[in-house]
């Protein structure tokens, strides 16, 4: 199990999808896979730092954020601290790190969904990430919209989720070597060898150790 040496950048790994398609269960099953292997941190968005997990709290159980940039924007910031205070640094070490959403939820939710122009949050991104892209984002693509309306955001209606699903579809058009496309109703496992199987290659493809 062990992994060669030389490691000097770490890989980011993004999961996407509508609410309720199974990112975190495949985020916790890659953990596990990864974790005797390599440095592995697995994060949440909104989220994984003191300022996101309360922007986390206000924007999807206390406040109804009237205005869609004021939206974008508390993403954004939560995104901001995520980015210098903990992802930068783990790639920094080498490390492997899975995000259960990150840059394309702006575009697919605030973009598409809201319809803030998508050059528009695209910069945003670029801005609160200065500039890193996911190395690898998995869309669990259903349009089951599985809401099982927890928070203020899964309120809104199905045309909303829809735009969205439009997004993802576009992203992933737009960029398809960076994007792993997943029908969500296949089994966990299925789902989780396919994954594996495309974080493997892009790890062992780019002389960073050999993965099994
Ligand atoms: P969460 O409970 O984490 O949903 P999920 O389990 O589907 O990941 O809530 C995150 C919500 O925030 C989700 O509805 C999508 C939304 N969101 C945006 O609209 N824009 C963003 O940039 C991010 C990161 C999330």
């Amino acid at each position: 199990m062990a992994v060669g040496g030389g490691v000097t950048e770490g890989l980011l790994v993004t999961l996407e999808g509508l609410d309720g398609v199974g990112k975190t269960t495949q985020l916790e099953r890659l953990k596990t896979w990864l974790l005797p292997q390599r440095e592995v941190l697995a994060v949440r968005e909104p989220g994984g730092t003191e300022l996101g997990e309360s922007l986390r709290e206000v924007i999807l159980h206390r406040i109804e954020v009237k205005s869609a940039v004021a939206e974008l924007l508390v993403f954004a910031a939560a995104r901001a601290e995520l980015m210098d205070e903990v992802v930068g640094p783990a790639l920094s070490r080498g490390a492997v790190v899975l995000m259960d959403r990150f840059i394309d939820s702006s575009v697919a939710y605030q973009a598409f969904g809201l319809g803030i122009p998508v050059e528009t949050v695209m910069v945003i991104n670029r801005v609160a990430t200065k500039g890193r892209r996911p190395d690898l984002t998995v869309w669990l693509k259903g349009d089951s919209y599985l809401i099982d309306q927890t928070d203020r955001l899964e309120k809104r209606d199905r045309q909303y989720f829809r735009r969205v699903h439009a997004g993802y579809d576009w992203l992933s058009h737009e960029e398809p070597e960076r994007w792993l496309v997943i029908d969500c109703r296949q089994s966990v496992d299925a789902i989780f060898h396919q994954i594996a199987a495309s974080i493997a290659g892009r790890l062992n493809h780019e002389g960073r150790g050999e993965l099994q």
